[in-house]
């Protein structure tokens, strides 16, 4: 069985990285394209370096939870039938055992470089301008999809949700496209859909079945009614 699982800020909630549009999220208080747009990078770079930075060193701070921890376990046995697409910039997949990952919005602990576009693993600071160890240029930014680019790896993601039989969202407020079109892509190949999230969702009609709770009870437990079916 081939199983795509989609997921997004909610997933890490419980690890205490905080979510974007919930009360107390991350885009409460900021403007996001200051932030997240490459216009804003250009008006205020150091503004928008600060910002990843904090969320970069943030990362040493948390742990994977429950719900990462039960998708590592389920890839040990589905192997690379197993696809996470995930919209999270943290690395708490990983952390949690899961290789199979794919980081359709980029990587907190990566840079790029705006001269040689090469992508570099980065764990330090990037708002003191740093030279990029591949051209030397100190023209480094945090390899984070901003609105109005595109997205990573959009190809395997299409092709895996081709040949998906079950697509699974976890912790997504489906706001954000093309990963909330993602749902309607797997069904139209005949995969069975299912969300599971704190609340419902706008997108929670679209799903074959739908389970609202923390993500942190809801995964370990489908992952477990799933190994027990196998
Ligand atoms: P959102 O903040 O939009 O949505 C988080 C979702 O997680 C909401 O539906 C919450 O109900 C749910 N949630 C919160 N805590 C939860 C928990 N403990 N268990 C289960 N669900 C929980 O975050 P995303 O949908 O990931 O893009 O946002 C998508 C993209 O918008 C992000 O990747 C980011 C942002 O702009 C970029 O930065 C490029």
């Amino acid at each position: 069985m081939k199983i795509v699982v989609l997921t997004g800020a909610g997933i890490s909630a419980e690890s205490g990285v905080p979510t974007f549009r919930d009360a107390d999220g991350l885009w409460e208080g900021h403007d996001v394209m200051q932030v997240a747009s490459p216009e804003g990078f250009e008006a205020d770079p150091e503004l928008v370096q600060r910002f990843y930075d904090l969320r970069r060193a943030h990362l040493t701070d948390v742990e994977p939870n429950a719900a990462h921890l039960a998708l590592g376990r389920l890839e040990k046995t589905l192997g690379p039938d197993l696809l996470v697409i995930t919209q999270n910039v943290d690395d708490l997949h990983e952390r949690g055992g899961s290789t199979n990952v794919l980081h359709m919005h980029g990587e907190l602990r990566s840079a790029l470089c705006l001269a040689c576009a090469d992508r570099f693993e980065w764990d330090g600071d990037l708002s003191h301008a740093p030279a990029c160890p591949g051209c030397g240029a100190a023209t480094l930014r945090p390899d984070i999809v901003w609105f109005g680019e595109i997205p990573y790896r959009m190809e395997e993601a299409l092709q895996a949700l081709q040949e998906a039989d079950l697509f699974v969202s976890v912790g997504t407020s489906s706001q954000v496209y093309p990963a909330a079109a993602f749902v309607h892509w797997a069904a139209e190949q005949g995969a069975r859909t299912l969300e599971l999230n704190m609340n419902g969702t706008i997108a929670s009609e679209d799903f074959d079945e739908v389970r609202t709770g923390p993500a942190g009870t809801l995964v370990p437990a489908w992952v477990d009614e799933l190994l027990d079916g196998l």
